[in-house]
C-alpha cells in the first residue's frame, strides 16, 4: 500500500526515539512491499526557535496532507518560563485540535519482563490490560482563560455531543475486548461531570446496552488503579483526568518508556505519540528507551493503515526485545543498552517474524 506519514520529531529525546521510529518504518515498507512517503516536520520548542510558532503552517499543512502523524515529543527548560507568551506544549495542543483528533487511547499491558521492573508487587499487574480513552480536545484544556489582578480563572466546558461521540469509540473498542466500560468523573462535585455521566449511561443503554458500564469518582480511580488494575477494562474520561490517571497508570508498565498513544478523530489523520515526554535530563545521551514510539508505530499501523499484521509484528518485536532483556536504562541499572541498540533490536526482531511469516 501508499502512505504518506509525517514525522514530528520535536524537542529532548524525540528526535532520538523518532530516529529509530523511521528506520522501523522503512524496514516495515521493505519488507511487506509498501510504499511509504516519510517527511519530516517541525514543532514545539525547535519549532519557536527557527519560526517563533510552536506549530508552523507548513507543519500544519503536511500532518494535512498525510495519513497519519508521528510524534516525538515537545517542550524543555529553555522554554519552560510559565510567563512567555508562546510555549511548546500550545504546539501541541493546536495540532490536536486542528487534526480533531478527540479520542486518545492509551493502552496499558504491562509485558513480562516490566512486570518484574515495576515498582508495584507482580501479584497486581498479573492480567491487568487496560485501554484508556481520553477525551483530547475539550475541557479545561481548551476552555477560556484569563488573569485578574489577583486571580486566574480556567473554564471547564464540554458539549452532549463531544462527549456522545468520544464515548462511541471507547464503546466500540470495548466490544472488541472484555465488554467493560469505566467511566471516570467527579461526579459528586462538579456539573460537567454529571452531564459526562448522564450521557454516558443513555449513550450505552440505547446503543450499546451489551457493554457492562460502571461510573467510578477519580479520586477512587486513583487509588483503585494502584490496588486492583487488573479488573479494568476500558476505561473513558475527559482531558484532564485522562492526563493525570495515565502518567499513575505508566507505573504498572514498569516505565513511561513502554507507553505508545494513538489520537483519532473522526477524520482519516490519526496522530501517534509516546506518551512520555521530552526527558531534558537524559536528551542527547543516546540512552532514551525507544520502544515507547515504536509501539506508536504500530497502533499507526493499526489504526491510519489498516496494517494488523505488520502492526502485530511490530509488538511481538518489542516484546521479544524485551523478553532478550534488550534493556534501556529507564529499565535496567546494569547492562543498560542505547537507544540505537534497542532499536536494533526490535528491527531484527521484525525482519525474523517478517520472513518468518512469508515462508
Ligand atoms: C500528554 C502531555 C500533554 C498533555 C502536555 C505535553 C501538554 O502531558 O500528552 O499527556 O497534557 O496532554
Ligand atoms: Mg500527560
Amino acid at each position: 500500500m501508499k502512505a504518506r506519514i509525517a514525522l514530528l520529531p520535536g524537542d529532548g529525546i524525540g528526535p532520538e526515539v523518532c530516529a529509530e521510529a523511521r528506520r522501523l518504518l522503512e524496514l516495515v515498507a521493505a519488507e511487506g512491499g509498501h510504499a511509504f512517503t516519510l517527511e519530516e516536520g517541525q514543532i514545539g520548542g525547535c519549532a519557536i526557535d527557527a519560526t517563533g510558532d510552536p506549530l508552523p503552517a507548513a507543519t500544519v499543512a503536511l500532518c494535512e496532507r498525510s495519513d497519519a502523524v508521528l510524534l516525538g515529543a515537545v517542550g524543555g527548560p529553555k522554554w519552560s518560563d510559565p510567563d512567555a507568551p508562546v510555549r511548546p506544549e500550545q504546539g501541541l495542543l493546536r495540532l490536536r485540535a486542528q487534526l480533531g483528533v478527540f479520542a486518545n487511547l492509551r493502552p496499558v499491558a504491562p509485558h513480562p519482563a516490566a512486570i518484574r521492573l515495576a515498582p508495584l508487587r507482580s501479584r497486581l499487574l498479573r492480567g491487568v490490560d487496560i485501554l484508556f480513552v481520553r477525551e483530547l480536545t475539550g475541557g479545561s484544556y481548551f476552555g477560556a482563560r484569563r488573569r485578574e489582578a489577583d486571580a486566574a480563572v480556567d473554564e471547564t466546558r464540554y458539549s452532549v455531543a463531544e462527549i456522545e461521540r468520544v464515548t462511541r469509540v471507547a464503546a466500540r473498542l470495548a466490544r472488541q475486548r472484555r465488554r467493560r466500560l469505566t467511566h471516570v468523573d467527579k461526579a459528586n462535585v462538579l456539573e460537567t461531570s454529571r452531564l459526562w455521566r448522564s450521557t454516558v449511561n443513555r449513550v450505552m443503554r440505547e446503543e450499546f446496552p451489551d457493554i457492562e458500564l460502571e461510573h467510578v469518582l477519580v479520586d477512587a480511580m486513583a487509588m483503585h488503579l494502584l490496588t486492583r488494575p487488573a479488573r479494568f477494562d476500558v476505561v473513558l474520561t475527559e482531558n484532564l483526568f485522562g492526563d493525570i490517571l495515565t502518567d499513575e497508570a505508566s507505573v504498572l508498565a514498569g516505565s513511561m518508556g513502554l507507553l505508545p498513544s494513538a489520537s483519532l478523530g473522526a477524520g482519516r489523520v490519526g496522530l501517534y505519540e509516546p506518551i512520555h515526554g521530552s526527558a531534558p535530563d537524559i536528551a542527547g545521551r543516546g540512552i532514551a528507551n525507544p520502544y515507547a514510539t515504536l509501539l506508536s508505530v504500530a497502533l499507526l499501523l493499526r489504526h491510519s493503515l489498516g496494517l494488523t499484521a505488520e502492526a502485530e509484528r511490530v509488538e511481538r518485536a518489542v516484546g521479544a526485545a524485551l523478553d532478550a532483556g534488550v534493556l534501556t536504562a529507564d529499565l535496567s541499572r546494569r547492562g543498560a543498552v542505547s537507544t540505537r541498540k534497542a532499536g536494533e533490536a526490535v528491527l531484527d526482531h521484525y525482519r525474523h517474524l517478517a520472513r518468518q511469516a512469508g515462508r
